[in-house]
């Protein structure tokens, strides 16, 4: 069977950068043109040291871009949806890593960033890209729109229980922590290395744009109130999300896990972990650095009706390039695993 070509508009960046990793290995891809107006004709390990020997690809400019039978997107804010049609001119099937098509509701799109949204009656055709959640849906899709890396690390470790309706909706807390390499390669005044450096910054106590995909996700017909909040600390990859739910009902942990074990029981990359001995008793960012897994753990507080559950992710993979990668196998019946196998490093 022929190879399925791919193609990736913004690929230097961190993201793009990523996606072509995990491509490179893909059994079952060609990636065939690889853009960046900074660095046009110059070799992809330019800004991808990791890549070299692996491939000859030079980046090409956006102009330069030929058709092919998935187009991965990796660009900033806003320049997916202003520039679609040129995009769907080239390839059929489309999975965006921008927030731009993630909300599916024009009127939330414009409460939380601010603006119209310049393709309003396109929103809905964008399946939303958590897979764990939209598989059949993903397995007949043509367009994708990943999710936010700090909506995937919440959203999945709490989709059981909403789903599951035993939390209080009206009450749930979440503090995410996160790495420096959420905000792109390219840089500002808050990520210069003396002011970044050794820093736990509440950057986004409030309105963190993410808690909109939170909502919508965890809604399930009777709007979710989330209060979100999000720190940046010393760490390149990484999110680690605390929630704090309050149970409906008197459940103990014995009843938490099996609604986690009937949720994810067969999901190839949640794990559960809560152990009663040793260093890693709780997720840990660190160990999933590289890899597609997002670890969830959890614990029922001895005074009161809260339960404190703990999920982490790799940003750069499963809250984006592994999570498009899984999205595009189940777009194409691949195995859902493939080029994701990567187990992470101990000790790192
Ligand atoms: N970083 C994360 O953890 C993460 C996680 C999930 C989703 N995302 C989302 O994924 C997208 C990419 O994020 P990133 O972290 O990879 O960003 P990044 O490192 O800043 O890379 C952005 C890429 O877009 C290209 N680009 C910028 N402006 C452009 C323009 N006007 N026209 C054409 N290309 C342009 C850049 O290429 P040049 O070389 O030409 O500048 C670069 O390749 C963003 O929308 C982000 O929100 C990021």
């Amino acid at each position: 069977m022929s190879k399925v070509t791919v193609s990736i508009v913004g690929a230097s960046g961190y993201t793009g950068g990523e996606l072509l990793r995990l491509l490179l290995l893909h059994p079952d891809v060609e990636v065939k043109q690889v853009t960046s107006e900074r660095f046009a004709g110059k070799p992809v390990s330019r800004t991808h040291p990791n890549l070299r020997k692996r491939t000859a690809l030079k980046f090409s400019k956006l102009e330069e871009l030929t058709e092919c039978d998935t187009l991965f997107l990796c660009l900033p804010h806003g320049k997916s949806s202003t520039q679609l049609d040129r995009f769907t001119s080239l390839s059929d099937k489309i999975v965006d890593l921008s927030a731009d098509f993630r909300l599916n509701d024009p009127a939330q799109y414009k409460e939380w960033y601010g603006g119209d949204h310049p393709a309003p009656e396109k929103m809905t055709e964008f399946v939303y890209g958590i897979p764990e959640l939209h598989r059949e849906e993903m397995k007949e899709a043509k367009w994708i729109s990943s999710a936010g890396c700090n909506a995937t690390t919440t959203i999945l470790g709490l989709y059981p229980l909403f789903k599951a309706g035993v939390v209080d909706r009206e009450r749930t807390v979440v503090e995410v922590k996160v790495g420096s390499s959420e905000g792109g390669n390219s840089f500002n005044e808050a990520s210069h290395h003396p002011e970044r450096s050794s820093c736990v910054r509440s950057f986004m106590p409030t309105r963190h744009r993410h808690t909109a995909e939170m909502i919508q996700e965890l809604s399930f017909g009777e709007p979710a109130e989330i209060h979100f909040s999000a720190t940046s600390i010393d760490m390149v990859r990484g999110v680690l999300a605390t929630s704090h739910v309050f149970l409906n009902d008197s459940l103990e942990e014995k009843d938490i896990w099996k609604i986690y074990r009937s949720a994810y029981g067969d999901e190839p990359f949640i794990r559960i972990v809560k152990e009663a001995q040793g260093i890693y008793r709780m997720p840990e960012p660190k160990l999933l650095w590289g890899t597609n897994y997002c670890d969830v753990g959890f614990q029922k507080d001895p005074c009161s009706n809260r339960l404190v559950v703990v999920s982490a992710i790799d940003n750069l993979m499963k809250g984006a390039a592994g999570q498009a990668v899984q999205a595009f196998n189940l777009m194409y019946g691949f195995d859902e695993t493939a080029a994701l196998e990567f187990p992470g490093l101990h000790p790192v």
